[in-house]
Formats: structure tokens, C-alpha cells, sequence
């Protein structure tokens, strides 16, 4: 270990978690070493470069600050394992595709493999840390695999589970609600736990990180996901009742949101969840639930996921019935494609789902996004009739439709009359975030159509 340093600390996995939360300790923590590696040589290269792997904003601030004086990105993992005190293992634990629990339960392939290699390339004690979200008493199974070598060699297991949110990664970072660390209840457990409590104590404010046991705090993270999502669902869920009702989604999203019991936040009904986690996180609850001879457990959480599904298909069937049942060879413009505003990143998102549903009715569509285009064309690449362009105007021009899919900021300030007059009429907009001014919409001459509230329609014969 480079001897300026007084601890040193190696992340494996430089995705959306392990980049942000290492470069944020790196930014706080300027006397201890930070290393990231990753077999993604493409992603380390990036984190080098002036074009970070992934955006967020703040980012590029806090690695232009650390990198370099104590924060490293390298593909050199076994070396790095072998000198780092503390591992954060952050690599992805995607949805099993094959085999039992295929669907549902986590794949830890990638998980095991990093045990694996962390127990090849080590030759002193250790102190691993579960940054990844994993189920419930994965830990044991990673002391398993770490403990059983023929070195003598000690590993102490903690789960360190990450609560930032995409698009505003630094930020949370930077001010947690809290951190949790999980131990085993034995000595060196507490001793493991302390050491990391101290690291994040360097900014974070003691009564914000919370200790528990370690299968307590692999299980928090599940559930602090499902509940977030459940939200999100349960809202959903009202705004198909408020268009059958004259209802307003938004009235009443404020007026519960009031009640300090349930709280204003993740009351906003829209096209669906996505994401990486959400999804993945609740399945692999439902897989759990029912592994533990709980099917009552395991439905109820199912339908926090069948709720976002029966959104998203709601969601699309309306545009398709507002367009007098056919969209095919009709041009429709998709505004945003990430699955939420201020990052790239696309995956699970509920845009996905809407333009595959489009393709196969044979629309025209141009997907729009300032930060998501470049992974919106990997993931539609096996579909034709598909055009992207990253002016939001020159989407819109000649096209039937416009959908805001992404609540970007932009979108809430566009010359929406200048687009009302390049469109075919009569022109309709579809607002999956109810983020526009629907009124104003309506009055420039749109035939507005919104979540969790009656349609603003300028013909009695509309279709919805
Ligand atoms: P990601 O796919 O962006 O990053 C994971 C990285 O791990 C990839 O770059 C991959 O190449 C690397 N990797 C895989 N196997 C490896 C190995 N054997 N050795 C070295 N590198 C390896 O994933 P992510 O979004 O950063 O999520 C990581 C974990 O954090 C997941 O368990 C996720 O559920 C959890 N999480 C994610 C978020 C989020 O907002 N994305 C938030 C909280 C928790
Ligand atoms: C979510 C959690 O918020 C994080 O705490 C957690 O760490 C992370 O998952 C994870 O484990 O990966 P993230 O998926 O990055 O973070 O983004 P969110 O802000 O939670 O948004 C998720 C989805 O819900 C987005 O598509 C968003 O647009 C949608 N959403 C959010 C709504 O539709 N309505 C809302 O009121 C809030």
C-alpha cells in the first residue's frame, strides 16, 4: 500500500453505484485511497477520459477533484484486490433469465465471481463490503465462499447497501437520509462495522448512519425499494380511477401527501416505474416471499410490479385509441427515452415498453432525448421504422403525436406553439408525466391527454 495513504479502499463494479459513491469517499476522504476496477475495459477507460461512462449531474466536479490525488479507475483487479484493506463489491446482480427462478430471483453469477476472484488475489485479511443489492442472507454465502480458503486467511462480510437515486446520485451521496451498515454480531464483525462507520462519519453526521444486523440491512434494501415502488403503483392505480371519475391524480396526490404520516414525495402518478432496480428489487422479494413458503407474501408484492405493467400498457392502448385505432405509417414523436430526467440511463424504462408497443402497430417514430439517445438506439436496434434526433422540434415536425415520456425540464419550457404548427392535425399530445401546462396546451389547440385526469378534447367525437 502507497504509504501516504492511511487506509485503502478498492470498489469492484464501476457502474451508476460504484463510480459515483467511490468518487464521492474519494472527494471526502482525501486521506484514504480509492480504487475502482472494473473487467469493462471500455467503462475504465471512460473514467479516465474527459467523457464520463455514465451522466449525472455533479459528477464530473468530484471525480475532476479527486481523480488522480486519491481516486483511481483501473482493470488491474487482481493487483488492487491484493493491496486494499476494505472491497466494496458493486457489481451488478441483474434478474436470474434461466433456470430455477428464472423471471424473478437475483443471478448472482457476477457476485459469486467477484468472491471468487477476491479469495484468488488476496493474501491478508480483509474487510468486504455488499454495496450491490442482494437478497437476504447473501452474506452468509459470501463468507462461505471467502472463509473456506486455504490461506488463513480472514474475511469479514458487511452489507453497505446504497440508497442513492439516479439523476441525483451526488447529491444523495453528499446528503444520505442515512447510511446503513450491516455486521455480524461478533467481535471482529463490530470491529469491520466501526472502521467503515468511521469512513463515512468524515461527512456524514453520526446520527445519520445506522447499524443493524447483517441480514436486517440486506433485507432494508429490498425493502426500501418496494415500498418507493409500491408508491409509485398505488398512485398509478388511483389515476386510472380519477379518468374514470372527473377526478384530478394531482389534488389528490397533494392533499394525501399532506399527512405527515404518508409525505409529499413519490406521489407522482406517470407512464410507469423504470429503472434498473425497482423491478429487479421487487421480484426478487416476491422469489424470497415464496422460497419462505409465503405465496400471500410473495402476491402482494407481485402486484406493485403488475400495476406498473397494466400503467405502461394503459398508457400506450389510449394513445393508440385517441389516434382513431390506427397509428400505422402515422409519425409520433417520443419526447425523452430515459427512464427519468437528468441521466442516460434507459434501462427498464417505461419509453422501452411504448415504443416496442408503436413499432408493432407500425408507427413512425422519432425518439427524442438530450442525454439518452446514443443507449435508446442499442435498445431499439432490432426494430425498423425507428428515427432519432435530438432537437425536440424537428422530432415533432409532421408527426400525428407528440408523447413526453422523460419530465426532462426542457420539455415543460418548448415553443409548444411553434410545434402545434408543424404537426398534422389535429394534433395530439400525450403528457405520461404531467408535467405541461395542459390548459395552455389545449388553447394553442392540442388535444391534450394526461395522467389521472380527464382529457382536454376539442371535438365531442374524440375517441377517449
Ligand atoms: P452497472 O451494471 O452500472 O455496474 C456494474 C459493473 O460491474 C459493470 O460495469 C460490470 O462490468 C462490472 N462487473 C461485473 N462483474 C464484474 C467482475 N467480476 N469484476 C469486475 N467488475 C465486474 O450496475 P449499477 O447500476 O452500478 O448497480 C450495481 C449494484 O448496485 C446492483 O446490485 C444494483 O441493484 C445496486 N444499486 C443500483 C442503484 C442505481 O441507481 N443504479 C442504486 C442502488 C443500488
Ligand atoms: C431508486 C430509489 O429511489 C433509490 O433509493 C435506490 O437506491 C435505487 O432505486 C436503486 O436501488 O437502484 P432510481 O431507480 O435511480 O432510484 O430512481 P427513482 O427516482 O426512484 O425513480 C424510479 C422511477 O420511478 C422513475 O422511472 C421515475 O420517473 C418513477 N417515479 C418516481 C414516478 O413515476 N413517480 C414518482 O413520484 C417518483
Amino acid at each position: 500500500m502507497t504509504k501516504q495513504f492511511e487506509t485503502n479502499i478498492l470498489c469492484i463494479g464501476a457502474g451508476y453505484v460504484g463510480g459515483p459513491t467511490m468518487a464521492v469517499i474519494a472527494q471526502k476522504c482525501p486521506k484514504v485511497k480509492v480504487c475502482v476496477v472494473d473487467i469493462n475495459k471500455t467503462r475504465i477507460d471512460a473514467w479516465n477520459s474527459e467523457n464520463l461512462p455514465i451522466y449525472e449531474p455533479g459528477l464530473d466536479e468530484v471525480v475532476k477533484e479527486a481523480r488522480g490525488r486519491n481516486l483511481f479507475f483501473s482493470t488491474e483487479i487482481d493487483k488492487e484486490i491484493a493491496d486494499a484493506e476494505i472491497i466494496f463489491v458493486s457489481v451488478n446482480t441483474p434478474t436470474k433469465q434461466y433456470g430455477i427462478g428464472a423471471g424473478k430471483a437475483s443471478d448472482l453469477q457476477y457476485w459469486e465471481k467477484t468472491a471468487r476472484s477476491i479469495v484468488a488475489a488476496s493474501n491478508t485479511n480483509k474487510i468486504i463490503v455488499e454495496k450491490s443489492t442482494l437478497p437476504v442472507r447473501t452474506a452468509e454465502a459470501m463468507e462461505r465462499v471467502l472463509n473456506s480458503n486455504d490461506k488463513g486467511l480472514h474475511f469479514e462480510v458487511l452489507s453497505n447497501p446504497e440508497f442513492l437515486a439516479e439523476g441525483t446520485a451526488i447529491a444523495d451521496l453528499h446528503n444520505p437520509d442515512r447510511v446503513l451498515i450491516g455486521s455480524m454480531e461478533t467481535e471482529t464483525g463490530i470491529k469491520a462495522r466501526k472502521k467503515l462507520f468511521d469512513i463515512y462519519a468524515n461527512w456524514v453526521p453520526q446520527e445519520k448512519i445506522v447499524t443493524s444486523n447483517v441480514w436486517s440491512a440486506e433485507l432494508t434494501k429490498l425493502t426500501a425499494n418496494a415500498f418507493l415502488a409500491q408508491r409509485i403503483s398505488s398512485v398509478n392505480a388511483i389515476s386510472a380511477l380519477c379518468e374514470a371519475t372527473k377526478a384530478d391524480v394531482k389534488e389528490i396526490s397533494r392533499a394525501i401527501g399532506m399527512d405527515t404520516r404518508i409525505g409529499a414525495k413519490f406521489l407522482n402518478a406517470s407512464v410507469g416505474f423504470g429503472g434498473s432496480c425497482f423491478k429487479k428489487d421487487v421480484l426478487n422479494l416476491v422469489y424470497i416471499a415464496e422460497s419462505n413458503g409465503l405465496p400471500e407474501v410473495a402476491q402482494y408484492w407481485e402486484w406493485v410490479i403488475k400495476m406498473n405493467e397494466y400503467q405502461e400498457t394503459r398508457f400506450v392502448e389510449n394513445m393508440i385509441k385517441a389516434m382513431f385505432n390506427t397509428v400505422a405509417n402515422k409519425k409520433i414523436a417520443l419526447l425523452g427515452f430515459a427512464f427519468k430526467k437528468d441521466t442516460g440511463d434507459t434501462r427498464e424504462t417505461p419509453a422501452l415498453f411504448v415504443s416496442k408497443k408503436l413499432a408493432e402497430e407500425r408507427a413512425l417514430i422519432t425518439i427524442s432525448d438530450p442525454k439518452a439517445l446514443e443507449n435508446a438506439k442499442t435498445d431499439l436496434k432490432d426494430l425498423s421504422g425507428i428515427s432519432y434526433e435530438i432537437d425536440p422540434y424537428v422530432a415533432s415536425r409532421d408527426s400525428h403525436a407528440v408523447a413526453v415520456l422523460t419530465e426532462w425540464d426542457l420539455y415543460k419550457t418548448l415553443d409548444y406553439e411553434k410545434i402545434y404548427k408543424s404537426m398534422v392535425k389535429p394534433a395530439m399530445i400525450f403528457d405520461g408525466r404531467n408535467i405541461l401546462d395542459h390548459q395552455k396546451l389545449f388553447e394553442i389547440g392540442f388535444d391534450v391527454y394526461r395522467i389521472g385526469k380527464q382529457a382536454l378534447l376539442h371535438s365531442e367525437t374524440a375517441f377517449i
